[in-house]
């Protein structure tokens, strides 16, 4: 693999998994899927060992997407194993640039809406947890539309030809 891209949310039930997804299916229909790996994990620990929340996985079968995986807490290795640490929210940047091990390291979290070109509803993808189906269907366009210019990132200054 040529990049390492790890999505972190809070639960890592919800919106990180969707990434994780969207990223994955997006990464396949333009053959990249054996140059960039992708995995997603959550700064909070109560979801450990579920698998993404029901409202996640439905919205992502809706799409054709499927929305797999196991919550784990994000871990200080994570800065070894990954290139990019892509956050859901400001809350979840603060928290990973907290732990960070270094300057370097801290320097490679961003945020996800950071390459959504269109930003209506501000720098964060909303914890949509304790809303209704609603907040999925968001997250999911929000997500979706940051992976693809996440993609035009990585080919611009991640990958090589
Ligand atoms: P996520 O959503 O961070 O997108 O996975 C949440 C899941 C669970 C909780 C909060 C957010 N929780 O407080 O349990």
């Amino acid at each position: 693999m040529e990049v390492r891209v790890l999505f972190v949310c809070l639960g890592n039930i919800c919106r990180s998994p969707t990434a994780e997804g969207v990223m994955r299916d997006l990464l396949g229909a333009e053959s990249l899927e054996q140059r960039v790996a992708v995995d997603s994990a959550g700064t909070g620990s109560w979801h450990v060992g579920s698998a993404p929340d029901r409202r996640a996985r439905a919205e992502g079968a809706r799409r054709g997407v499927e929305i797999t995986g196991t919550s784990r807490q994000v871990v200080v290795d994570d800065f070894e194993e990954f290139d990019l640490l892509v956050a859901m929210d400001a809350e979840n940047a603060a928290h990973l640039r907290a732990i960070a091990p270094s300057q370097d390291a801290a320097a490679r979290v961003v945020m996800l809406r950071a390459f959504d070109p269109a930003t209506p509803h501000g720098p964060d993808v909303p914890d949509p947890y304790y809303g209704g189906d609603d907040g999925f269907a968001d997250v999911f366009e929000l997500v979706e539309a940051s992976c693809r210019g996440l993609i035009a990132e990585l080919r611009a200054n991640h990958l090589s030809e």
